[in-house]
């Protein structure tokens, strides 16, 4: 058993982002453990990724329950067992009830392929492109009642091309959220992160130079 504390992952399809984390845990790159993934869905890779690490995978199907809160009651019971200190939706595609949030206050962490506040919900890349923009990315932020509405706390932009399909804008935006993901999780652990209002800080936290690119470049 490690020492270090112990983080629960909750996924609902290839769970590639849990990979990032558990590849971040094992290089010793953030500072904890994944202790337990959960999943709405049995079949969900990610269960199988987990598995293959010693990760413990359970699976709670929200369709054995008749209400949302005795889902999250559930999730919530067997994340307390696991003794997780934090909570990370990693493509997880269910949206949580006041039962869920208030069981870990300012403890729930979420990664959305947009630049929130654009493009919520379910098809983050495929609004981009329909929308039009020039640049897109990732967004992680921690969870609070609405949909991908929580206090930000690290974003990568990527640029969208005009031959672009949702696929391939989804797979640049997903390279960077295995980059970000981590970096939030670490932050959080490190106890660096405050929330002002809707305002994340980062103490010591590196500033990016400022700079301003264009798309097209013409
Ligand atoms: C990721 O792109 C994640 O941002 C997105 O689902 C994908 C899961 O991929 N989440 C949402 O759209 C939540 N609204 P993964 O299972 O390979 O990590």
């Amino acid at each position: 058993m490690s020492d270090r504390p112990s983080i629960a992952v909750l996924v609902s399809g290839s769970g590639s982002n849990l990979q990032a984390i558990i590849d971040a845990s094992e290089r010793g790159e953030i500072p904890c453990r994944v202790g337990v993934v959960i999943s709405n869905k049995a079949d969900a890779y990610g269960l199988t990724r987990a598995r293959k690490h010693g990760i413990p995978a359970e699976v709670v199907d929200h369709r054995g329950f008749g209400r949302r809160e005795d889902f999250d009651a559930r999730l919530v019971e067997v994340i307390r067992t696991s003794g997780a200190s934090l909570v990370c939706l990693a493509g997880f595609m269910r949206v949580v009830t006041p039962v869920f949030l208030r069981a870990f206050p300012h403890r729930i962490l979420n990664i959305h392929p947009a630049l929130l506040p654009s493009f919520p919900g379910t098809h983050g890349p495929r609004q981009a492109l329909e929308y039009g923009v020039r640049f897109s990315g990732c967004t992680v932020h921690f969870l609070d009642e609405g949909v991908d509405t929580g206090p930000i706390i690290v974003q990568a932009v990527v640029p969208v091309y005009e031959d672009d399909t949702e696929d391939s804008l989804a797979a640049r935006i997903l390279a960077e959220e295995h980059r970000i993901y981590p970096m939030a999780i670490r932050l959080f652990l490190e106890g660096k992160l405050g929330v002002r209002g809707r305002r994340v800080l980062a103490k010591g936290a590196g500033r990016i130079p400022a700079f301003s690119c264009r798309n097209p470049d013409a």
